[in-house]
This record gives C-alpha cells, structure tokens and sequence, in this order.
C-alpha cells in the first residue's frame, strides 16, 4: 500500500492575480522509500509538501496519508494524523531559548508529557543522530549541520511515518550536506521511515533516492526511478534541470549532433572519449559531464557534441557500441 497517494491535486491561490501553484499532480510513494522531488524555484515544490501534511489546504484533489484522507479528516483527527508526518525545514526551525535536548522534548511537552518524561525519552533520539554530548547545547552554540541534527531528532521524536525534508541541505555546505544525507538514509533503513526529500539539487537525489518526480510550472513532469529518469529525461523540462542550459557557447560550437552517452558502470570514462576522438580522427565537444568514478569505472552521464559529418558519427557510435556505452541523440534545438 502507498504510504502517501496524492490525486488529482490543484492547489490555487486566490487572489487579484491569482496563482496556481500546483495543477492536476498525482503521485505514489510507497512505505519505507525514499522519494526525490526536484524542480527550479518557484515550481511548486514547498506547496506540494506543505499540501502533504494540510498545512496548505488543497483548492482540489486528495491526500492520502497511510491510508487515510486528509482532506476529509475532522480537524481533531488531522492533528493526530499530522503527528505522525515530520518535517524539516533549511532554516533548522529551533527554538534559541531551549537547549538541544529540550527542542527535541518541546512537542512531547505539546503533547501533555512532563518535561522529566520527555528528557527521558528525548535522549535516545540526541545519541541516534549523533549529538549525546551536546545536548545542553544552545542553537547558536551548534553548527549549521549540528542544528539540523537536532531538527531531525525533533522529528523522530514523535515516531512519524513520514518525514518530509523542504530543502534540508540546501543552507549546508557539500561534506555537512553528505552527512545529513548519510544520516537520513540510515534513518530510513533502521526506522523505517518513509522520507520525502525537495531539492533543486540533482546531486541530492542521486544520493539517496530511490525514486524521483520532475515538477516544472506546477505540473510532474516525469517521475520514476532515479537512474531511468536521470539518464534517460524525456521532457524539456527534465533536461533543463539534469543538463543546465547555456553549457557551451555559441563560438565553440562545431554545429554536429548532441548525443548523451550513459556511463553505468562497465568502463572508464576518459578512455571511451578519447577512443572516439583517435578512432575517428575528429574532435568532440564535451558540453555537460556528470560521472563519478567508483573503482575506475565510470557512473553517469555526458552530453557531447558529435562532428557535422555523417561517416565520422557513424564511426564514433560503433566505437560506443563496441564499448557497451549506451547512448541516445538529443534534440539540439532545445539548447541553440
Ligand atoms: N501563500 C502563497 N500565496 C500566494 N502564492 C504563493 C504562496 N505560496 C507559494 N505561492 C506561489 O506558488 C508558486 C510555487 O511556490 P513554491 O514555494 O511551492 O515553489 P518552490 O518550488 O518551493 O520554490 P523554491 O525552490 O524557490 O522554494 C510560486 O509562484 C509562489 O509565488
Ligand atoms: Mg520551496
């Protein structure tokens, strides 16, 4: 069963000029995944999540969360069923006044729990995410990293099924970034909890999703798992975002076809490029690469610009083939 099932949802704000910002989106995640929605700002992403939880009330459509729908939950009853959906946000959200340890027990408090019970049971969730010797820690006394650490804790703290990350990273730099990921993928195995994670980053979702959805001008352009949808983006919209725009100029440019190759593990990247190049005696264009290398074999994608000549893309694509580099032909318009 989905752990999350959102149909049909329009979320409009009304207005002198009104904005949609969301238009007929319906999407699946399952219990226990770790889904991946990105898009550029403004796409609808932030009013997406909030609409998972009701914090922003659909204009149409339904969300269903563990089965139940929301939308039609009696306010009493969305409480509860809003306790058990967390969300972190990139600004930490943490209360100064209260140390470490006592913002992770503030929504048991909430809840009617004594302060000496909650410590109790907060403590646990301080050492899970790795902080059992701050927890007398002021926010400003912790790092960004530190602070979010403390945030995911608060979280946990409820036992949510679901936590929903707006975000999360984006105010940490790459090795903070890693860690928190790192710790939300652990979370996500030893817990079990089902984790929604907005991004503009593609880098984010490469880490640790299972599954993505595109959203673009309010709509999901393409959803599905993570390498199909990375390496093989069927939408204008996907492209932009997994390949940005303007990533060569006009003036070297050798006017041939665009072609992106996917590296998935068989070979190294710099041998197959340069083969090409020796085997056809032309140069290429690299125009956007994004491989990894993981033991000396190369993971990822690059775009390349192929020579104007018919006979020396030939060569250039057998030279492919015989590597068992896959590959596919761009439309070149989309980037003039
Ligand atoms: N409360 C609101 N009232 C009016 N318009 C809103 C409101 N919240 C969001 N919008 C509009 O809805 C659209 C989507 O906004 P949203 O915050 O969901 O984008 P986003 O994808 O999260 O962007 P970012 O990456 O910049 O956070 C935008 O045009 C925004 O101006
Ligand atoms: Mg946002």
């Amino acid at each position: 069963m989905s752990m999350i099932a959102i149909e049909h949802l329009t979320k409009t704000f009304p207005g002198a000029s009104a904005v949609t910002a969301l238009a007929d989106v319906s999407l699946s995640i399952e219990s226990g995944e770790i889904f991946g929605i990105i898009g550029l700002s403004g796409a609808g992403k932030s009013t997406l999540v909030r609409c998972m939880n009701l914090l922003e009330r659909p204009t149409s459509g339904s969300v269903r969360i563990n089965g139940a729908e929301l939308t039609k939950l009696p306010e009493r009853e969305l409480r509860k069923a809003r306790q058990s959906i967390g969300m972190i946000f990139q600004s930490f959200n943490l209360l100064d006044q209260r140390t470490a340890l006592d913002n992770v027990c503030f929504p048991l408090e909430l809840s009617g729990m004594s302060r000496s019970e909650a410590r109790k049971k907060a403590l646990p969730f301080l050492k899970l995410v790795g902080l059992e010797n701050r927890e007398k820690a002021y926010p400003v006394q912790l790092s960004g990293g530190q602070k979010q650490r403390v945030a995911i804790a608060r979280t946990l703290v409820t036992d949510p099924k679901v936590i929903l990350c707006d975000e999360a990273t984006s105010a940490l730099d790459p090795t903070t970034t890693q860690a928190i990921l790192a710790l939300l993928k652990k979370l996500n195995e030893k817990l079990g909890v089902t984790v929604v994670v907005i991004t503009h980053e593609m880098t984010v979702v490469e880490q640790i999703c299972d599954r993505v959805a595109i959203i673009a001008d309010s709509h999901i352009v393409e959803q599905g798992v993570v390498a199909d949808v990375f390496h093989h983006p069927k939408t204008a919209e996907a492209r932009q975002l997994i390949t940005p725009k303007g990533a060569i100029s006009e003036k070297s440019r050798i006017h041939g076809p665009l072609y992106r190759i996917t590296f998935d593990g068989n070979t190294s990247d710099q041998p197959v490029v340069s083969g090409m190049v020796l085997t056809s005696g032309a140069p290429v264009n690299i125009w956007y690469a994004d491989t990894k290398d993981i033991d000396g074999k190369a993971h990822g994608q690059m775009l390349l610009e192929l020579p104007k000549d018919p006979a020396l893309v030939n060569k250039m694509l057998a030279f492919l083939k015989s590597q068992h580099v896959t590959y596919e032909k761009e439309e070149a318009e989309y980037y003039g």
